[in-house]
């Protein structure tokens, strides 16, 4: 009987079970109808996406009188609460996958991932341990794998999927603490830029690092970290009775997309014995390019990387990736086997995933990733990668073509940074017309952008990643920020 039903369960369409009493359960037809409905919802959500507004958001007193209740005692039923889900809690929201958003860092989703989410929810793989789903395990060392290899890491290097950028920041510090510190967090100081992520500074505290033990270097003109006042840091914090141990380059920071001399870094790195992460969270899709790669030459020689595949690599939230060069470290840093979990502690060639990061329970993240490969191929993730670094420079040319704006940075990752700047108007009131302009951009609804500081003064900011934007979109984009900001001028904040 068990047999049979494990050979067939999949094909039957009513499986009867007689004597049982359901408990928190639909019937397969019902399963089926609430299923597609929902799968229509996100087909017609993701359908007239580009058609609607980019942004949307309120305020808490409205969400608290439309959403705070007691819970129900007795159910409502499946058709009024999905009914609910798509008219209130799905809205209002910012979509991130929409082909205008161009704030923070987008999140262009793609269907496959989001299909392969629900698969890992509904088969629901305990993704900790090999014993308990093995393929889920090997997938998830193949999809590291293919990424440790586009990354040119060697093939000692091995890694996990987590939660996102700031989780494997997290993981990949706590794999350098106890490397490099043995634990000993007291005297160990981090090096980076100061347009490194907080993702960092929070992995630190939380590692039990003060704020003094993370030096955040000032740039170069190019916003990269320079590598002489990296050495010069060093020798004085070693002088000073510290342990430099770790430094963290960026593959494409935040603001700008600046990319820091990571060849050069691994070469000190690596004369000091200091660890060196490389934060690729949204950057480091770019090595899939030949152009990216050639801007991220280095990366391959780091003992750590995070990468987001919920940013460039077109997953829904969250997807995360953080590789180790010597995959074994992970494993040192974070194996325990409490006597309950003896069972399926199994030899070392099949890995348990609890092993090798904070989770024991765990979700089977990879799946996305490796079936939107599967999907499309690599040549189209490829192309798709390309695209966002391209519309980046549509932006930037469309920009120098019209008055009064200036290009902070030009483009580079598919970000570019720029000013509104008419009759050379500079200090607080340029900023404050800078932020007037992207608010603006906001309640005009076409296309969502933000703004970031730079030197000291707030820049506009616009980040290309989702491949569905059009070049007419793009320019369309600028043209409306033109618009606007003209408006602005017109009439500025103290005029009434
Ligand atoms: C460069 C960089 N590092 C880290 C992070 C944090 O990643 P997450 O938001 O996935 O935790 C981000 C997020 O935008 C980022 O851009």
């Amino acid at each position: 009987m068990a047999g049979a039903v494990h050979e067939g369960y999949l094909r039957l369409p009513n499986p009867v079970r007689p004597n049982r009493r359901p408990m928190l359960e639909l019937s397969p037809d019902e399963m089926r109808a609430l299923g597609y409905r929902a799968v229509d919802m996100m087909v017609s959500h993701l359908a007239a996406l580009p058609d609607e507004p980019v942004f949307g958001t309120a305020a808490r007193a409205e969400m608290e009188a439309r959403l705070r209740e007691p819970p129900p005692a007795e159910g409502r039923g499946w058709e009024a609460v999905l009914q609910r889900v798509g008219d209130e809690v799905f809205r209002p929201m910012t979509h991130l996958t929409h082909p205008r958003f161009f704030a923070y860092v987008p999140g262009p989703s793609n269907f496959i991932g989001a299909i392969a989410d629900a698969l890992a929810s509904g088969f629901n793989p305990f993704a900790g341990a090999w014993a308990m789903s093995p393929a889920a395990a090997q997938v998830e060392l193949v999809t590291a794998d293919w990424l440790r290899e586009a990354l040119g890491m060697p093939s000692t290097a091995g890694g996990l999927f987590v939660s996102g950028g700031s989780m494997a920041t997290l993981t990949a510090l706590a794999v350098a603490r106890h490397k490099r510190l043995g634990d000993d967090a007291s005297r160990g100081v981090i090096y980076c830029s100061n347009q490194t992520h907080t993702a960092v500074d929070r992995g630190a505290r939380i590692l039990g690092f003060r704020p003094d033990q993370l030096r955040k270097l000032a740039p170069d003109e190019h916003y990269r970290l320079r590598v002489d006042d990296l050495a010069a840091a060093m020798d004085a914090d070693a002088a000073a009775g510290l342990r430099p141990f770790c430094v963290v380059a960026n593959a494409g920071t935040t603001s700008t997309g600046a990319v820091d001399p990571l060849a050069e870094i691994a070469d000190l790195c690596r004369a000091r014995g200091v660890w060196m992460h490389v934060d690729g969270a949204y950057g480091g899709a770019a090595v899939l390019t030949d152009e990216g790669r050639a801007i991220l030459h280095g990366i391959g020689e780091a003992d750590s990387i995070a990468l987001d595949a919920h940013k460039w690599l077109f997953q829904p939230v969250e997807c995360g990736c953080v590789l180790v060069r010597q995959a074994e470290d992970l494993k040192d840093t974070f194996r325990m086997v409490p006597a309950y979990l003896r069972d399926n502690d199994l030899s070392a060639e099949e890995v348990n995933f609890r092993d090798w990061g904070v989770q024991l329970t765990r979700g089977f993240r990879a799946l996305k990733l490796w079936m939107t490969i599967q999907v499309f191929g690599m040549h189209a993730m490829r192309a798709a990668v390309g695209r966002g670094m391209r519309l980046a420079e549509v932006a930037e040319e469309e920009l120098r073509a019209l008055a009064d704006w200036e290009i902070v940075t030009p483009a580079q990752l598919g970000i570019v940074t720029f000013r509104h700047r008419p009759n050379g108007i500079d200090g607080a009131e340029a900023d404050d017309l800078q932020r007037r302009i992207a608010t603006g951009l906001a309640a005009d609804g076409y296309a969502l952008l933000s703004t970031t500081e730079l030197r000291g003064r707030t820049v506009l900011r616009l980040c290309t990643i989702n491949p569905r934007t059009t070049d007419e979109e793009m320019r369309r984009t600028v043209r409306t920020l033109d618009r606007i900001a003209r408006e602005r001028v017109d009439s500025p904040p103290h005029a009434g």
